[in-house]
Parts: C-alpha cells; structure tokens; sequence
C-alpha cells in the first residue's frame, strides 16, 4: 500500500482522508497538536520545524505533501537529501511562502499581475511605481484569510510593518471579480484544469464559491488554463496548484496569489466534479494518472462557515435543507475561524447561491439545541 504522508493537520489534510480510502492509500498526519481536525487518519504529533520529528515521520511514508505551507524550506530541502518524495518541491513551494518572490518570479516568466514593489521604507518613488495611495500592503511571509493584507491610504497605515521588515506594495486593482484556476500536475508531467470558479470574499476571505464563474469567454479559459500551466511546468508543481486570479472591467485576468495543495475555493468540485481535488492531490503526488476534471452537475456553490460549524446545530436544520451537504472541519468555535462549508449543486447559480446562504444563516441562528446545551 501507497503511503502518504501529509504535513498539517488541518481541513485540508483531513478532506484527504474519504478520498485516500476510496484510492486504497494508507493515509497519515503529521499533526501540530491532538485531536487536530484530521485526526481520524493514523497521526503522529510534531512540529515540521523540528528536523529530527519531521525525518522520523518522513521515514514513515512514501511521499511527503501537505496541508498548509508553513513548513521551514530548509527542513524540506534536508528531507530530499535525504531521500524523501517531498510534493509539491520546495522550490516551488518557496513561492508561496514569500508573496514578493512569488511576484518576482512571475514577472520572470512574463506572467500578468497586478503593478508591485517591494520596499524597506517609506519611498514615495517606489509608491509611484504601484499607482499612489491608495494602494495594497502585504507581509510578504506568514498571511493568510487575509491577515497580512491591508488597504493603505497613507505611511502611517503600514508604518508597524515597515518596523519589521520589507513589505509588498500592490496597485489597488479594480476588479470586476476574483477567479481561481484549480489545476493538478503529476511528475510525469500530466496536467489537468477544472473550469474556473468565482470567489466571493468579505473581509478579505473567501466566502462563497461559484462554479464554474458565469460568462467566463473562450479566451479566458484559454488564459487562465496557459497561466496555470506555466505556472505548475515552470515551478514543477505536483499535486493541485490553485491560481487566484481577478478579473478587471477589460476582462483580463491578473494573478493575484497561488496555492500548491487543495484550496479552499476546490471544495465545491468535491460534489461537482468527476474527480476531487483531495482525490486529484493524492493522485498526482503518487504519480498515478489523474482523474477527469468533469462537471457532473452544471452549477455548483461553496459557503464557507465561520466561527463555529457545531454538528448538532446542523442536526437540528438540515431537515429543511436536505439537498444541502455540509462539512464539518471538527474545530473548535473560534471567531472568524473557518469551521466547515456547505455545498450545493443544481441548475441555477441563483437559487444555489440563496440556497446555500440559507443553511448558512440558519447554523447561525440561536437553535433550541443551544439552550441545553448551554
Ligand atoms: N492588489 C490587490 N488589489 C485589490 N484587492 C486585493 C489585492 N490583493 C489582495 N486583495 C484582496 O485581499 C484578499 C486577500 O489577499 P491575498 O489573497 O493576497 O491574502 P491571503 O491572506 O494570502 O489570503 P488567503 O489566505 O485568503 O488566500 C484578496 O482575495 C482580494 O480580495
Ligand atoms: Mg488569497
């Protein structure tokens, strides 16, 4: 039997799980701490900066991929010396632990995105280069849901930063809307796209997902399925890599980040498509060929469930929404906390959209169960 190893313990790695069942592929978690969200496959407790846990658990599996990025490189490099399958390599996964490598990288390879700079300190010369205030701030390392991400209208507003470190700088980009390209690479080179999806955020995080994005033209599919392939053949992406994209009021499409694992805006293709993204990831990091990136249904819709995604609230409604498939990541309630999803499938992005946004409303609401349960 295939072993794969997988670095976090999180949704994505737990997401995993149904899909190494049905491929017959014994499954393992290298978790930051007990009873992580993944904990039903065989898990070890570690931290992935620790090199002697993380090789002790790499002799333990055939192929080493991930969860999340937030792994040191240099403890990824020493795993491949050592004679570790790490997937995706970290020189791909390099660019997405640094925003402003990724983007010095892309401009390399003549890939479209929006103006960007990076500075030490204030430089209204630098500023230029990215349209003035306003214009977008980011921490180049270590964010995520948005949380090293700001709109800025003067110094002030990034001046704590500027304490820290460099930071990225990036024109405000006026976008019509935010695409993402799900995509998977296996060694051999084999690559598959899905068709692109709209993502919705609030606050900067991703809130609902429609798929496939309504009125995307041939060109556009042509685009955005070239960028995503370069990407993945450039970097030597294997396993799911998610492009985020916007799409401005021309409608071209400007990369805004990427992903090298399963993504949050590829849950949606879990009931949607022929084949998964955790099915497809674990497929692709074992070098077996991929799946088809068909559509079974021709409108699907992804709501993400923050805060809290309590099993027995949704006992308690589902009876109203029986079309409805939630998923519940086995977080603790925390505020903001991506806790579960809700997918619909159907006919009209419309009513899947209002459906889907309903069941999520109505987790919300104060439910009897919660009076007993205190
Ligand atoms: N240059 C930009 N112009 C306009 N909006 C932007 C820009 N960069 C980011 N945003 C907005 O902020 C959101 C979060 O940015 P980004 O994806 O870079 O951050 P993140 O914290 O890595 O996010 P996540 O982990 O949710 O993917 C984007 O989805 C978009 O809505
Ligand atoms: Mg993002």
């Amino acid at each position: 039997m295939v072993r794969v190893g997988v670095v976090g313990g999180g949704q994505l790695a737990r997401m995993m799980i149904p899909a190494s069942i049905n491929l017959g592929i014994d499954l393992r978690v290298f978790a930051e701490s007990k009873g992580s969200s993944a904990h039903l496959a065989e898990s070890t407790v570690g931290d992935s900066a620790n090199m002697a846990e993380l090789l002790a658990f790499a002799g333990t599996v055939d192929v080493v991929t991930f969860d999340h990025e937030h792994v040191p490189l240099e403890n990824l490099r020493e795993l491949e010396k050592q004679g570790t399958r790490v997937f995706p390599p970290p020189e791909a996964l390099a660019l997405t632990h640094d925003k402003s490598l990724m983007r010095a990288e892309l401009a390399h390879i003549g890939i479209p995105q929006p103006l960007w700079t990076v500075i030490a300190h204030k430089n209204d010369e630098e500023l230029a280069r990215v349209g003035g205030f306003p214009c977008v701030a980011k921490l180049p390392i270590g964010g995520y849901d948005g949380k090293g991400v700001r709109e800025i209208h003067s110094w002030d507003e990034v001046q704590d930063w500027l304490e820290a470190g460099p930071v990225l700088l990036e024109e405000l980009v006026n976008f019509k809307r935010e695409l993402s390209q799900l995509s998977a690479r296996r060694p051999s080179g084999d690559f598959l796209t899905w068709p692109l999806v709209e993502t919705r955020q609030e606050g900067g995080v991703c809130s609902v997902v429609i798929s496939p994005a309504a009125g995307i033209t041939e060109r556009q599919t042509a685009e955005a399925h070239d960028i995503a392939q370069r990407i993945a053949t450039q970097f030597s992406v294997v396993g799911v890599l998610a492009v985020e994209m916007f799409e401005d009021f021309d409608g071209r499409v400007l990369v805004n980040e990427l992903a090298m694992r399963p993504h949050n805006s590829g849950h949606v293709l879990t009931e949607q498509s022929v084949t998964s993204q955790f099915e497809q990831h674990l497929r692709a990091v074992i070098d077996m060929p991929l799946g088809s990136t068909a559509l079974r249904e021709p409108v699907g819709v992804m709501a993400n469930i923050f805060g809290g995604a309590p099993v027995e609230k949704w006992f308690g409604v589902s009876g109203l929404f029986p079309e409805v498939k939630f998923h519940s990541y086995q977080k603790g309630y925390r505020p903001g906390r991506k806790a579960g999803h809700l997918v619909v499938t159907g006919e009209s992005v419309t009513d899947s959209v209002l459906l889907a946004e309903q069941a999520r409303d109505a987790l919300k609401g104060e439910e009897p169960w919660d009076k007993h349960h205190g």
